[in-house]
């Protein structure tokens, strides 16, 4: 196994360090620079983003231009070896250009713009707003493409998408005829013989449309496409002005309105903002599965090469509600999650806190205090020096047997349909809950997991879960065919294949599109039960005593009919009573599991245990692990560099393989079992 390059090339060690602002400080604290740069060193601190929000300043008048202060900035860092991530300042676009530009400013779905001041709420369609975001990041380039400090681009900040201006929608207008070239193709496509929506004309399409699924669901994408494009551009600027250091930009975990997984081919590194609430009052194990989760997608999105933590706080977000502080050892326990599930590297949000405006008590590196004699820095320097140590991770990976399917093209088509999940009973975002307590006996097994779209290739892999996979956009039910052909192991679960990829209902018996004969079985209606009713899943199979008993099923239950499936379960109450509730069907050379309902997660984690048995899937540290605890590992492919957490409230005693460990940061050799005391990260060495 090869390593990646490191996330900076010139500079291969772990990325430490934080968003910096110094700007806000240069005038009323005139050695800012220096008192920031003595505190940088004695935190480990060495890379840092700098010049987000900074368009106001180095164009404070329409065509005025100041990169002075910049230049010192720059300047400075460079002579104290720190690294830069130099912005590109879209992300906040200066006062007189939201006065003399109104049409940046974004329309909200009302048709109102919003012209409150602000950041990030601009028109990605604006002509205007792209030539000036060209012309600044074109200027940027030219200035500093060979500046020592500057490592990377950070091209703007969290792309989000929510405009509806007129120019927007013409734009959409113009990529549904890239996308169906004939309006009579759309009109099939979106099914607009509905409540009598066809369109004669282009013009007459209105992304506010409430009755086409297929519309809503293309405007989500559209958005997204839009984001890309924009992203594409600002990279282009950069490049125009000569611009070769690489790009990145930061994501923001899995929020709802942009697949991110579509920006990963434009960008060279992922990078991720993270801002876990922990309740810190008990096992958080369901938050640090969580947690997990998304980092292992982030590293998924380039093949397993490494991304980065690119904002964390190291105390608590004043928008937090309540804005609970991290307990001791906290934030050593995020920052090192992230490093063990591929992070090379942590960054903050932010430096110094800043003395005024909306976020003047969002937690920071320093605080208003100034000094280093806080325990938020303490705990900093403490991790700057764990990251010391870890070096030699910087481009290593982790070979999954397992992957996840997530994508948010199922979560739009669900939540684009009326009456599938968005009532009563079951959350908004009941696709990604469902998905993850999927994941949580994996994470909670010790067993490493890549998290990948539909579109992606399985062929890697051993097991293949893709839990409530409702939209299957084309080619991905014979992938998973083929998958499943060569030998693979699949599990899917209740709402699966239902839609197309223009969120049409498959017809010919659900799940569709091929994938009935794979699992053998039919779906016929779908229950959805009251919180009052009771539903359960019973399993008589002596073959898994494990399994075996009754477990609270619903409120979402699929009846279903095997065509060729055995079934492993029964409903246990309803008018359904012992109809299938989990089958499994031999196909090719490997298996589909079906789960027909929500079950308890005590469920889960046995019937995953039972196909980690089957499978003898790779466990951490061989063996279960203690309740509480998460453990993954890193290798080159000659040491494997393993990460043991405990989340719980106990300490825990972990039984280690036969192989010789050695403490990464004290060095000494660790004998098994190993104690871990709670919120207690050890990170292990031992050959691969
Ligand atoms: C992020 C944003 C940062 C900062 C941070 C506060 O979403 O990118 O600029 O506002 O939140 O938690």
């Amino acid at each position: 196994m090869q390593k990646y390059p490191p996330f900076l090339s010139s500079f291969p060690k772990m990325a430490h360090g934080g968003d910096y602002n110094p700007e806000q400080w240069l005038e009323s604290v005139p050695d800012i620079l220096d008192q920031d740069i003595r505190l940088m060193r004695l935190s480990g601190c060495n890379t840092f983003s700098v010049g987000i929000f900074s368009w106001a300043r180095y164009e404070p008048r329409e065509g005025e231009f100041s990169f002075e202060w910049m230049d010192r900035i720059l300047d400075r860092l460079a002579a104290a070896d720190v690294n830069v991530l130099l912005a590109t300042p879209s992300a906040a676009m200066p006062a007189w250009m939201r006065q003399k530009y109104p049409e940046i400013s974004r329309v909200n779905r009302d048709g109102v713009r919003e012209l409150q001041p602000g950041r990030m709420d601009h028109c990605f369609s604006s002509r205007v707003f792209r030539e000036k975001v060209g012309d600044i990041n074109r200027r940027l380039a030219e200035r500093y493409r060979t500046h020592p400090a500057v490592k990377m681009w950070h091209i703007s900040n969290e792309y989000q998408s929510l405009c509806h201006c007129e120019q927007c929608v013409e734009a959409f207008r113009a990529w549904l005829r890239t996308k169906y070239g004939t309006l009579e193709n759309l009109n099939r496509a979106w099914w607009t013989s509905f409540w009598g929506q066809s369109f004669q004309d282009w013009g007459e399409i209105n992304p506010r449309n409430r009755a086409l699924d297929g519309s809503k669901l293309d405007w989500k994408r559209f958005q997204t496409d839009q984001i890309v494009d924009f992203l594409k551009h600002e990279i282009a600027a950069l490049r125009e002005g000569g611009a070769t250091q690489p790009a990145t930009t930061n994501m923001m975990s899995l929020w709802p309105t942009v697949n991110f997984q579509r920006l990963a081919d434009t960008v060279d590194v992922i990078a991720d903002d993270c801002y876990p609430v922990w309740k810190q009052n008990g096992r958080d194990e369901q938050t640090a599965a969580s947690i997990s989760f998304v980092h292992d997608l982030r590293r998924s999105m380039k093949g397993g090469r490494p991304w980065v933590l690119m904002e964390s706080c190291p105390s608590v977000p004043q928008w937090h509600n309540p804005p609970k502080l991290k307990r001791p050892g906290m934030a050593r326990m995020e920052m090192m999650q992230a490093v063990a599930h591929g992070s090379d590297g942590v960054l903050y949000f932010q430096w110094r806190k800043g003395r005024g405006g909306h976020e003047k008590y969002h937690g920071a590196v320093v605080d208003h205090v100034g000094h280093e004699h806080t325990r938020v820095f303490r705990d900093v320097s403490e991790i700057g020096n764990t990251l010391a140590k870890l070096d030699d991770l910087v481009g290593t990976t982790t070979p999954a047997e397992v992957a996840f399917v997530y994508d948010w093209e199922v979560r739009w088509a669900l939540e684009t349909s009326a009456g599938v999940l968005k009532d009563s009973a079951v959350e908004d975002d009941a696709y990604t809950e469902t998905v993850k307590a999927h994941y949580f006996p994996y994470w909670s097994m010790g067993v490493p997991v890549d998290v990948l779209e539909s579109r992606a290739e399985f062929s890697g892999y051993r097991l293949l879960v893709a839990p409530r996979l409702y939209l299957l956009l084309p080619g991905v039910a014979d992938a998973l065919k083929t998958f499943v052909e060569n030998g693979g192991t699949l599990v899917l679960s209740a709402y699966c294949g239902q839609v197309n990829e223009s969120n049409l209902c498959f017809t010919g018996g659900w799940p569709g599109d091929g994938l009935r004969e794979l699992c053998g079985i039919w779906v016929e209606e779908t229950d959805r039960l009251l919180p009052e009713d009771q539903q359960n899943l019973t399993f008589a199979d002596p073959r898994f005593p494990a399994l075996q008993g009754e477990w609270s099923a619903g409120p979402l239950c699929e009846i279903l009919h095997a065509e060729g499936a055995e079934v492993l379960a029964t409903y246990g109450a309803q008018f359904y009573a012992g109809t299938p509730a989990l089958t499994r069907n031999a196909f090719g050379k490997g298996e589909v599991w079906y789960l027909a309902t929500d079950v308890d997660p005590d469920f889960l984690l046995g019937l995953h245990r039972e196909l980690k048995n089957r499978l003898k899937l790779r466990q951490t540290t061989g063996t279960d692990l203690p309740p509480g605890v998460g453990a993954t590992w890193r290798t080159d492919g000659e040491s494997e560099w393993v990460f043991l957490q405990n989340f719980g409230t106990d300490s825990v005693e972990i039984s280690l393989d036969s192989r010789p460990h050695r403490d990464v940061e004290s060095g000494e050799t660790v004998s098994s079992p190993l104690h871990l005391k709670p919120v207690e990260t050890r990170i292990l060495q031992r050959k691969a």
